[in-house]
């Protein structure tokens, strides 16, 4: 799996051009495009990160990581997911990073998502939805999933985002319509993000292997 991951991260530098700033998710196939970007370190302009954990990365290859609000709009991000059907649509946040992620995606022109071949579905929802939600909100927020789809929310005890907040993972659902969903879970007060990337779908989608699949 680690070499899908590796090679899905790989076959992504080709979207790296000279001069760019280039957004840069979190996990562990990010990891190894961070490896790979190192090579491109006086090449391109910086990077935005999306997670402290990215961030340490980057800087240890000396890699410049910059502000989203000073950067404006970035032509790529390029980022991993834990779900993706064929539509691009994504489940993220498995990591607990999925907030900053969705706004780097937000601004970015292209969106290229590298995953293993075990992350493609049919339908979302079979890895539990992460949503991150402000603390004080954590039990209104569940009850709310509760009552509006029947999956399962489980607090990730124990995690606190990048941002302060906690994250509820969403059990049991099979997500036939994510933008609807997405839309109807972030109108939930106390709801900061909600990991499905379906309003703003992957550009771009790599998945691992010899030779990597790109769609
Ligand atoms: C981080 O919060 C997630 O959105 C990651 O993009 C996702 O968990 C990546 O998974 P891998 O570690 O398998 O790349």
């Amino acid at each position: 799996m680690s070499d899908a991951k590796k090679l899905a991260a790989e076959k992504a530098i080709d979207y790296v051009q000279d001069g760019m700033i280039v957004g840069v998710g979190t996990g562990s196939t990010v990891a190894y495009f961070i490896d790979a970007l190192a090579a491109w370190k006086d090449r391109i302009a910086g990077a935005v990160s999306s997670s402290e954990q990215s961030t340490a990365r980057l800087r240890a290859h000396g890699i410049e990581v910059l502000d989203l609000n000073a950067t404006g709009p970035l032509p790529l991000y390029v980022d991993g997911a834990d779900e993706c059907d064929r539509h691009k649509r994504l489940i993220k946040g498995g990591g607990a990073a999925l907030t900053r992620e969705k706004i780097i995606a937000e601004a970015s022109e292209r969106f290229v998502c590298i995953i293993d071949p075990s992350k493609q579905v049919e339908v979302l929802g079979r890895f539990p939805l992460p949503v991150e939600v402000i603390p004080m909100a954590r039990s209104l927020v569940a009850r709310e999933i509760l009552r509006m789809t029947g999956g399962q929310p489980v607090w990730r005890d124990g995690v606190i985002t990048d941002n302060g907040n906690w994250i509820l993972d969403v059990h049991n659902l099979a997500i036939t319509d994510p933008v609807a969903l997405e839309r109807e879970l972030n109108q939930i007060p106390g709801v900061v993000s909600v990991g499905l990337f379906a309003r703003r779908p992957a550009d771009v989608v790599i998945v691992g292997g010899q030779p990597p699949q790109v769609l």
